[in-house]
């Protein structure tokens, strides 16, 4: 959709703890994220969701989280360091038009795509990518700011989805966020 990524200091905004009272990470993961589960965090930025979903997915789960700035990644590895859940997580640094997740054939359980689909080019393109790496009815929760995203741009992602083979299961409400939660059909 577009050619513009999130600045590395708007990095540093979005994974303060101040977002936490207006965009709680773990109330919004919850009805998704269990222990042992594999999840990915696309356009992880700093973390402000993947520390929380390596803390849910406990010892036994994994977090890979998929980022095209390595500035971001570096800070969220520190992060997790500190947090002592750096085992748990696989942080990827992806070329936007490929996400690198090839290796992951009908391995995850769960994904989150926050305030990331309007920063990638093409979206068609990426729903066929994240397809195959999730298991059967694996869940996809995604969130769109939306004072970036009309509801017609956002809209014409879904469509998108659909395309690919996901099936829009609601629109859980987040604050300021235009979102679907969707599951991987049955090809
Ligand atoms: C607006 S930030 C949102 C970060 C995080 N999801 C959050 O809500 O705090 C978008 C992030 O997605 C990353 N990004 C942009 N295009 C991407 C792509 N094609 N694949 C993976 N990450 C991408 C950016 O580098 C940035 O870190």
């Amino acid at each position: 959709m577009a050619d513009h990524v999130c600045p590395v200091w708007v990095g540093y905004l979005l994974a303060s703890p101040i977002r936490k009272y207006f965009q709680h990470p773990q109330k919004i993961l919850k009805p998704y994220v269990e222990k042992g589960m594999t999840v990915m965090d696309i356009g992880s930025a700093m973390g402000f969701f993947t520390l929380p979903m390596a803390h849910m997915v406990k010892e036994d789960g994994r977090v890979i989280c998929l980022d095209v700035q390595d500035k971001m990644l570096m800070a969220l590895k520190k992060k997790a360091l500190n947090e002592d859940v750096f085992e748990r997580i696989d942080p990827r640094l992806c070329s936007g038009d490929d996400i690198g997740i090839t290796d992951l054939e009908s391995q995850v359980d769960f994904a989150l795509a926050f305030a990331v689909l309007h920063e990638i080019r093409d979206v068609p393109r990426f729903f066929l990518q994240l397809y195959p790496a999730l298991k059967p009815n694996a869940r996809v929760l995604i969130a769109e700011p939306k004072g970036h995203v009309s509801e017609s741009q956002f809209s014409t992602t879904l469509s998108e989805a659909e395309k690919a083979g996901f099936l829009e299961l609601g629109r859980p409400p987040i604050f300021r966020s235009r979102t679907a939660l969707l599951q991987k059909k049955g090809r």
